[in-house]
């Protein structure tokens, strides 16, 4: 039992729960608990549904507890299964994160074990019964141990016996973190679990069985006793709770001057023309460097083909960027001239993940940019840049999306100047424009009563067209990522010339066309494929660079003067866009369906 801060008593179950909700982002199609008490004994509870649908009962002599909250990968969202999953006979209890590849050849093996869900997750429990079962000295680390050997793909454990007094967890490809406070022990996927219980934490390695109690911690790597060491957080829990504002999502846009303040605090020397990111590259790589290649998925993709653009201009690097989980390392390239950088806002994206091992494995030198501290990723590359941006709790990423574009600028910058690609003068630019990144954000955030009428002028329609042209196009893509995942209408982003190649044959006075006029972005150009669609009768709304005017257009929307960020700062009306008619369409802003903030599987 723990207490809470009001001398109430807090059962194990309520923590369980409580540590579920904070987790829903990770995926909320079921959720489950199984407690452990000495004379109770076993007790599972699970459901389909938001952790709010699941009832967790009552088992006041319970000392150990797991849970989880689920994201299909295999087996629709039933009942059924809903983690935890037990053996035959109702004594084991296992939580998963992950794939277990091979099940079904384990299952084969199983044969004499009845199954009761469609599950890969759970053979574990069966194999873990057949351990014990084989040799009655066996505990449940023993078995656990025993059976880390035989899964294939990718897991976090969390076992409990109905007889036991530890739970045992194991840890290979997906994030484990356990915590230690006076007289509990926690463990979680992510810090923000258990965070209002305790902040000295210890990160698992890939391959680590651990057995936890009330008392302590033990971790074994390879059978051995090992110390993973304690590390403090110091970020506040209640950042990531949503301050008044009806979702997180708009909690998030609106946070955007700080976040973005956070990133590039301390980090730009403006008089010098350079920036201090606490990397380093081995003397002479960035020198030689032939190529950079970007790795990331859905909005991290995006930032990273607005980074593209930025290395070719200001670092004078081939810059490519590819879908992670499309990437190989490719014909004709020098491995240790290239450098592949994994974008991704929580660490954790499996495609992402996959696409460093395929880079690492081919011998490129490889970094992370990311917001999340002891995150996977960044245990797998040479060099991490943190973003800064603060938690993001609402599955449409929105701030994470400026601060890793503010981010890969200054990496932009640091490798051009290290390269001797970019002149003092014109860094002292770029970094004066990212100097005026934050202000720049809040005068778009202070013209929201505009976006939100456009909203409700436009909700209606049949179709959405996003535009842009060199740095707009990243940003296009965006804002129709964000209106789709959140409204659940149909919106497409495209390079503004390719508009007249096809999409034109969908353009009707039913689909706005919204558009990127800002610098950076060739707004003249793409002014004239936005008349080429209002003359099919479209109407069109456009972000505009202050001072310029196209008189055309039937809304305007006024973007700050920020040189290279300009279409960064457009993309904060997009985001209001978005957010505003899916919010006229009372969708679930923060969990849109089928989706999920994190997505760890391939
Ligand atoms: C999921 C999220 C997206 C996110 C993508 C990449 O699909 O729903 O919002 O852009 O993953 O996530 P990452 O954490 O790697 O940036």
């Amino acid at each position: 039992d723990d207490t809470t801060s009001d001398g109430g008593v807090t059962g194990v179950g309520d923590i369980v729960h409580e540590g579920l909700r904070n987790l829903e982002y990770r995926g909320y199609d079921s959720a489950g608990v199984a407690l452990v008490g000495a004379s109770s004994g076993l007790t599972v509870a699970k459901r389909s549904g938001e952790v709010d649908n699941l009832t967790v009962p009552d088992v006041p002599d319970a000392t150990l507890g797991v849970g989880h909250t689920r994201w299909s990968t295999h087996g629709p969202p039933t009942d059924a299964n809903a983690h935890p999953h037990t053996d035959c006979a109702g004594d084991v209890a296992v939580v998963h994160n992950g794939i277990v590849e091979n099940h079904e050849a384990l299952k084969r093996e199983l044969s004499d074990h009845k199954f009761t869900s469609d599950t890969d997750t759970e053979v574990i429990p069966h194999l873990i019964e057949a351990e014990l079962a084989a040799d009655p000295e066996l505990d449940l680390l023993d078995a656990v141990q025993a059976v880390e050997d035989r899964l294939e793909g990718s897991y976090a454990i969390c076992a409990v016996r109905e007889t036991g007094d530890r739970i045992v967890v194991a840890r290979r490809g997906s994030p484990l973190v356990l915590g230690r406070d006076d007289d509990a022990t926690f463990v979680a996927s992510d810090v923000t679990a258990f965070l209002e219980h305790t902040r000295d934490v210890m990160y698992l390695e890939d391959g680590d069985v651990a057995a936890l109690s009330a008392d302590g911690v033990e971790i074994y790597a390879d059978g051995d006793l090992v110390d993973r060491g304690v590390e403090t957080v110091t970020w506040e829990a209640d950042a990531a709770e949503k301050g008044g504002y009806e979702h997180y999502m708009r909690k998030e846009i609106h946070e955007q001057p700080e976040s973005l303040r956070q990133t590039i605090a301390g980090r730009l020397d403006v008089d010098a023309g350079d920036v201090e990111l606490d990397v380093s590259f081995p003397p002479g790589f960035l020198a030689d460097l032939e190529e950079i290649q970007i790795v990331a998925c859905g909005t991290s993709n995006y930032a990273g083909r607005y980074a593209a653009q930025l290395f070719e201009e200001l670092a004078g690097v081939r810059a490519t960027v590819e879908i992670a989980s499309e990437y190989e390392f490719g014909a004709g390239r020098t491995p240790d001239r290239t450098l592949v950088v994994a974008v991704t806002q929580s660490g954790e994206t499996a495609d992402t993940l996959g696409a460093v091992r395929r880079a690492n494995a081919a011998g490129a030198r490889t970094f992370a940019v990311t917001n999340t501290l002891g995150s996977t990723v960044t245990r797998e590359v040479d060099g991490t840049a943190f973003i800064r941006a603060g938690p993001e709790i609402g599955v449409a990423a929105t701030k994470t999306f400026a601060s890793q574009v503010a981010t890969l600028a200054m990496l932009a910058v640091a490798v051009g100047r290290d390269r001797g690609a970019l002149a003092a003068a014109d860094a002292r630019s770029v970094l004066e424009d990212l100097q005026g990144l934050p202000g720049a954000v809040q005068q778009v955030l202070d013209e929201e009563p505009q976006v939100r009428e456009a909203a409700r002028e436009y909700r209606d329609s049949e179709a959405f067209f996003f535009v842009g042209r060199a740095l707009g196009v990243p940003v296009a893509l965006e804002g129709a990522l964000k209106l789709k995942e959140i409204s659940y209408d149909h919106a497409e982003g495209f390079a503004a010339g390719e508009l007249k190649h096809g999409p034109l044959a969908l353009v009707t006075p039913d689909t706005p066309v919204l558009a990127v006029l800002t610098d950076g972005a060739r707004a003249d150009e793409t002014m004239n494929n936005v008349t080429e669609a209002q003359t099919r009768g479209a109407p069109a709304l456009g972000c505009v660079s202050d001072g310029e005017e196209y008189n055309t257009l039937d809304v305007s929307f006024d973007v700050p003067d920020v040189g290279i960020v300009e279409p960064l700062v457009a993309n904060v009306y997009l985001q209001l866009f978005a957010y505003h008619v899916a919010n006229e369409k009372g969708r679930p802003i923060d969990k849109p369906r089928n989706l999920a903030k994190s997505v760890t599987v391939e």
